[in-house]
């Protein structure tokens, strides 16, 4: 077989696979890397073409021309496999983005405050719609808001009683987490004084205390929410009014309370307060143990020396001071019967109460 001849074959070859491949090509991708080894720089008709130098010189014309048209119809081959395979791209594509919009919609799980949270807020409400101004203070303290400015020198037996967590700290300052949130009046005081100069201030302080004695009916963090007034003429009158007015609104009922005295040294005088039990409606029971009270906080008028540490005249500004338990609060008004719950976090009990 002449040179020509024999080259000429070989492009016949060529086209009858590429055609073939062209045809049967199942994707683009396939398509194009059939285009590559074919038609490609270093594809099959690089190389057939390779012995075009060795024709003659009256050869090569007869081989140039079927050269041309082989690229002419496999130009179009590839062209029209080309368009056939989009189509099938484009229709896979719609397939696998297909929505039934008639399908029902998920679901969302929402989520819900946690009763404490949900308490806190209540409560704090409750005082901020009376005219009190919200103030938070740190959780961890120093001896002088939680103790010294409260009247409780470093001597006083009511250190003890406290159950201080205390931290380990660099300085010679001991830090420690806050047993109660009374320093948030110490704080609040002197930042009032500071922006405001003397004058009367009403205050409402949620937040979480800690101690070191915890049983079962005690956790070592637990919350609590601070409520005071400083003005000229404020009494144990003014104490009562909002107690009273504060936990009828909570409990959503008329109901009596009773102030019993007690001690507290950053309060003189001091008082415990009752209310009639909401389980019994003070008939008496297991809870109130059947007393028909239930004791709910610790108040009283705010010590001269409290209001001397944060330098206001006693003379002149008098206040009120009371500190209540919110886990307990919460667990009269919802019936919760034992403060683990709180804070083993099962969401059954979580949604039943939160929201
Ligand atoms: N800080 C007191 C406690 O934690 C409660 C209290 C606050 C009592 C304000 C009187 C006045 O027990």
């Amino acid at each position: 077989m002449s040179e020509s001849a024999s080259l000429i074959a070989s492009l016949d070859e060529l086209r009858q696979q590429a055609l073939a491949a062209c045809a049967e090509a199942k994707d683009l991708r396939m398509l194009e890397s059939l285009r590559t080894s074919f038609l490609g720089k270093k594809g099959r008709l690089t190389s057939i073409l390779k012995g075009v130098g060795r024709l003659s010189a009256e050869e090569r014309p007869l081989v140039g021309k079927h050269v041309n048209e082989l690229k002419t119809v496999l130009a179009q081959a590839f062209s029209e496999a080309e368009s056939r395979l989009q189509v099938v791209a484009e229709a896979a594509r719609i397939a696998a983005e297909r929505l039934d919009v008639s399908l029902p919609g998920r679901k969302l799980a929402s989520g819900a405050q946690h009763p404490l949270q949900k308490g806190l807020n209540e409560i704090s409400d409750i005082f901020s719609r009376m005219g009190f101004t919200i103030a938070e203070g740190p959780e961890i303290e120093d001896e002088f808001h939680n103790f010294d400015a409260l009247n409780i020198p470093p001597e006083h037996p009511a250190r003890a009683m406290h159950d201080t967590f205390f931290l380990r700290s660099e300085d010679e300052q001991t830090s420690l987490l806050r047993t109660h949130t009374s320093p948030v009046q110490i704080r609040a005081m002197m930042k009032h004084l500071e922006c405001n100069g003397e004058s009367p201030l009403a205050v409402v302080a949620p937040g979480r205390v800690y101690r070191c004695d915890h049983d079962v009916t005690h956790s070592p963090m637990f919350h609590q929410v601070e409520v005071f007034k400083v003005g000229e003429d404020v009494s144990m009158a003014h104490l009562k009014g909002v107690l009273q007015y504060f936990l009828s609104t909570y409990f959503n009922r008329d109901l009596p309370i009773r102030l019993r005295p007690s001690y507290f040294p950053f309060t003189e005088p001091s008082a415990e307060v009752d209310m009639g039990c909401v389980l019994c409606d003070g008939k008496g029971c297991r809870v109130c143990k059947g007393s028909g009270w239930l004791e709910v906080l610790g108040s009283g008028m705010i010590h001269p020396n409290v209001l001397k540490a944060v330098g206001m005249d006693p003379a002149r500004w008098s206040g009120f001071a009371f500190g209540l338990g919110v886990e307990r609060l919460v667990m009269l008004k919802y019936g919760i019967p034992d403060l683990r719950l709180f804070f083993e976090n099962d969401v059954r009990f979580l949604r039943r109460i939160g929201g």
